[in-house]
């Protein structure tokens, strides 16, 4: 993969207005559901174009899933009819962590799947032992051999009750893509109730499926016969609202965010008014004023929906760089999410990590340098470390970030800063 990276000349304030990017976490599964349609077209409104969608849609197309993008409109158009394919390739499943949904997916289209285990940001361990877990008790049969999933269901889905250990996004998606065409009802308990799970199960709706509970902890499947063509609009990425945010937090200034679901992130917009923040929401819109430096907040801790999301924590924990007083920073969702902390000490960030803490003492300013981004949101951390800091700030590694932003340069640009693509 080329390296590619943002040079930013950091120390000013943010002001201007943006439209947030439809949801990444949104647009990956319910691409992936576009191959359940057997008849008619899927048309996703909103769709963001970056690189984890361009991968979606490279799988759906080598199983013989005509994907056509709109690039003005942001709508990605599927054709469904034709597939063919069961098996996906080890480097494609390599790309991202999401390629583990096409397992529910193409069972349920073919009743085979064939697989590698799947890549994405290196953030823990990141098993799938509850997805296999799952589908086994659903009737799937799988067989693990040589880095290879090897998955049938051709004897027929077996309905059923199934708990999950944690509520697991992942998991849960894969069930309701596996269980959304079956015979009887299939009830998800402690399941994930992250909004996007909301998005795919709407989606799903929109296609023909009956499935009830989405963004509560128990979600119920009623099985139907098949799934016809849809068009649906994304929600917008929460997760990149509040990376621009969490920089106007950080740097100052006054910014006004399009296409938001302020409902989306009441937490963390409390934890942005306690840094000091002034901050006016309306239905689909957010305006943040900051004065001066942000206060430290004593303890952050990300926890699953509705708690703080553990993607927003490297964005806010850039930002507590520079507040006055220290803020604890304790990551419960994954075990290896502290990597960008080191970089942030490259800038003259004061960060002690000890396994699933980090303590961040803030200091009056930063001062530019090379840094890296090893994973997506720990790569806007880094930008916003340098939009934070004196001098400038080359970050390497920005492919991470092309992954889940489709132009975080341009966005920060339209804010007032001074970023720059490969330079
Ligand atoms: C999704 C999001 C990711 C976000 C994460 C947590 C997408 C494409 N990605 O990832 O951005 O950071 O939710 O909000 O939507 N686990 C197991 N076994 C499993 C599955 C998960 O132990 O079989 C563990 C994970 O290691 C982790 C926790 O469960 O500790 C939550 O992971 P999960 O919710 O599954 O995250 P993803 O779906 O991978």
């Amino acid at each position: 993969m080329t390296d590619s990276c943002l040079t930013v000349s950091g120390r000013r304030k943010l002001s201007g207005e943006i439209k947030v990017q439809g949801c990444k976490n949104s647009a990956l599964p319910c691409l992936t559901a576009c191959l359940l349609c057997e008849k008619g077209r899927c048309r996703l409104k909103n769709c963001p174009r970056l690189t984890d969608v361009e991968n979606t849609a490279e799988i759906l197309e080598t199983l013989g899933c005509r994907c056509a993008f709109c690039e003005q409109e942001k709508i990605i158009e599927t054709d469904a009819e034709n597939v063919f394919g069961t098996a996906i390739e080890n480097e494609m499943m390599n790309r991202m962590r999401s390629s583990i949904l096409f397992m529910g997916a193409m069972l349920s289209r073919n009743g085979e799947a064939d697989l590698g285990y799947p890549g994405g940001c290196e953030i823990g361990l990141r098993p799938i032992d509850m997805h296999l877990g799952a589908f086994r008790r659903l009737g799937v049969k799988i067989e693990e051999e040589g880095g290879m999933i090897r998955c049938r269901a051709r004897s027929g889905l077996k309905p059923a009750q199934v708990p999950l250990l944690c509520p697991s996004v992942g998991a849960t998606e894969n069930i309701m893509l596996l269980m959304a065409k079956s015979d009887g009802e299939t009830v998800i308990r402690n399941a994930a109730r992250e909004p996007e799970i909301v998005d795919l199960q709407n989606f799903l709706n929109a296609m023909g499926a009956d499935i009830r509970g989405a963004g509560s902890d128990v979600i119920v499947i009623n099985g139907v016969k098949r799934l016809r063509g849809a068009e649906f609009e994304i929600m917008p990425d929460r997760i990149a609202a509040l990376t621009y945010m969490s920089a106007a937090a950080a740097c100052g200034g006054k910014i006004y965010l399009k296409d938001v679901n302020p409902e989306h992130l009441s937490i963390c917009l409390a934890v942005l008014r306690d840094m000091g923040a002034e901050i006016k929401i309306t239905a689909d819109s957010v305006s943040l004023e900051m004065k001066g430096r942000p206060r430290a907040v004593k303890r952050i801790k990300t926890l699953y929906y509705p708690g703080f999301p553990t993607d927003a924590q490297p964005a806010f924990m850039a930002a507590m760089t520079i507040a006055k007083g220290a803020t604890v920073f304790v990551e419960s969702i994954f075990e290896n999410r502290f990597r960008h902390a080191p970089e942030l000490v490259k800038l003259g960030a004061d960060i002690d990590v000890n396994i699933c803490h980090a303590i961040v003492r803030g200091r009056e300013c930063l001062s530019g340098a090379d840094v890296r981004a090893f994973d997506l949101r720990g790569g806007a951390a880094m930008v916003i470390g340098g939009l934070i800091a004196d001098g400038t700030t080359c970050v390497s590694g920005a492919q991470h970030i092309e992954r889940g932003y489709e132009d975080i340069a341009a966005d920060f640009e339209a804010l007032g800063a001074d970023i720059k693509k490969n330079c």
